[in-house]
Order: structure tokens, then C-alpha cells, then sequence
């Protein structure tokens, strides 16, 4: 019927997970705000953003997302944020093999914690870095690949490059 409103907006808890400095708190502000802060402050406990997005088929889904601490003081607080997320960003950094495998511990515990319908999409911050690179595209495709459905992004929040193409690719799958 030509009266109908448009169906309520989805709204879609959307938590950040993964290593200290990895760029979780650059990726939010860039897509937030558009900027980049080259001086980014670590994360204290946790913070908090919405944000409203417009799919391809003019579905609008909001985001509320929480942007953990990645220190591992922290880690302890991860399950409030998880449970009852119904997606995840787990990024790590292409420069660093280490937040690679925290990336790998955050599925399993998610896999093992979080709600069966999670929405995971796998994060690979910090390509403008190319020259230091130590992950490569494949390696992290082929681990979100043995995990389906996670989804795989690699991005930079420093460039922009595919910073909302993480959070449109999301949207998608709640369409
Ligand atoms: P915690 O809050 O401790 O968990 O860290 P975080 O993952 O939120 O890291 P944050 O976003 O604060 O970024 C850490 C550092 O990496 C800062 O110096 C940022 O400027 C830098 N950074 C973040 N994203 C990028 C990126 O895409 N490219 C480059 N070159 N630097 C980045
Ligand atoms: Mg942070």
C-alpha cells in the first residue's frame, strides 16, 4: 500500500575487536567524522558511536558501535561488548604479524562466546604502510575464506581507502 511507512531502520550493534594500535579507533572516526588523527589516544575501556547508513536499496541501517580497548588490561571487559553484538570488526594491522594471530584468538573466542549469528568481518588496517607490509591480502583472505561466512576487508584509515566499503558490506548482510 502507498501509505505504508518505510519499515524501521535496522539497527545493528557492531563491536570493534583487536590489538592495542591496530587502527580501531582511527577506522570509527574516519568513517564517523572523516577525519584521521595521526595522534590517536589508546582506548580507555571502551567508547561509543552510532551512525546511520543507506544501502543500495535505500534501507537505512544504524550502527551502534563500540570501540574496544585493545591493551590486554582490557581484555576481561571484551564479552561485555561482544555478547549480544550482532556483528564484529576484528582488525589487525598488515604490518604486524602479531596482531594477525590476536585477530585469529578473537574469532575463536567469538566463535566459542559470542551470538551464532554474528556477523564477523575480518579487518585489515594500515595499507597505506605498503612498503612495510608484512601481512599479506592473501593470507588474510584465505583465514576469513576457512571461517565462512566472515567477510574480509583490507583498509586504511589514514587514505580512507575502503573504510566504509567495512561498514556498507556489513549493512548488506541485514538487508
Ligand atoms: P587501542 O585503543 O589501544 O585498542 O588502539 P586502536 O586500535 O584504537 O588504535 P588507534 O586507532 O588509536 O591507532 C593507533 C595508531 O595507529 C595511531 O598512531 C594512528 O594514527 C595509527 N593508525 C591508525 N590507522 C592507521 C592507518 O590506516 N594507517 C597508518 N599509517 N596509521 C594508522
Ligand atoms: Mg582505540
Amino acid at each position: 500500500p502507498v501509505d505504508a511507512g518505510p519499515a524501521a531502520a535496522p539497527r545493528v550493534k557492531l563491536v570493534l575487536l583487536g590489538d592495542s594500535g591496530v587502527g580501531k579507533s582511527c577506522l570509527v572516526l574516519r568513517y564517523v567524522r572523516g577525519q584521521f588523527d595521526e595522534s590517536s589516544k589508546v582506548t580507555v575501556g571502551a567508547a561509543f558511536m552510532s551512525h546511520s547508513v543507506q544501502v543500495q536499496d535505500g534501507t537505512v541501517v544504524k550502527f551502534e558501535i563500540w570501540d574496544t580497548a585493545g591493551q590486554e588490561r582490557y581484555s576481561s571487559l571484551a564479552p561485555l561488548y561482544y555478547r549480544g553484538a550482532s556483528a564484529a570488526a576484528i582488525v589487525y594491522d598488515v604490518t604486524n604479524p602479531e596482531s594477525f594471530a590476536k585477530a585469529k584468538y578473537w574469532v575463536s573466542e567469538l566463535q566459542k562466546n559470542a551470538s551464532g549469528d554474528i556477523v564477523i568481518v575480518l579487518v585489515g588496517n594500515k595499507t597505506d604502510l605498503a612498503e612495510l607490509r608484512e601481512v599479506s591480502a592473501e593470507e588474510g583472505q584465505e583465514y576469513a575464506a576457512q571461517n565462512p561466512p566472515m567477510l574480509f576487508i583490507e583498509s586504511s584509515a589514514k587514505t580512507a581507502a575502503n573504510v566504509s566499503r567495512i561498514f556498507e558490506t556489513v549493512a548488506e548482510t541485514f538487508c
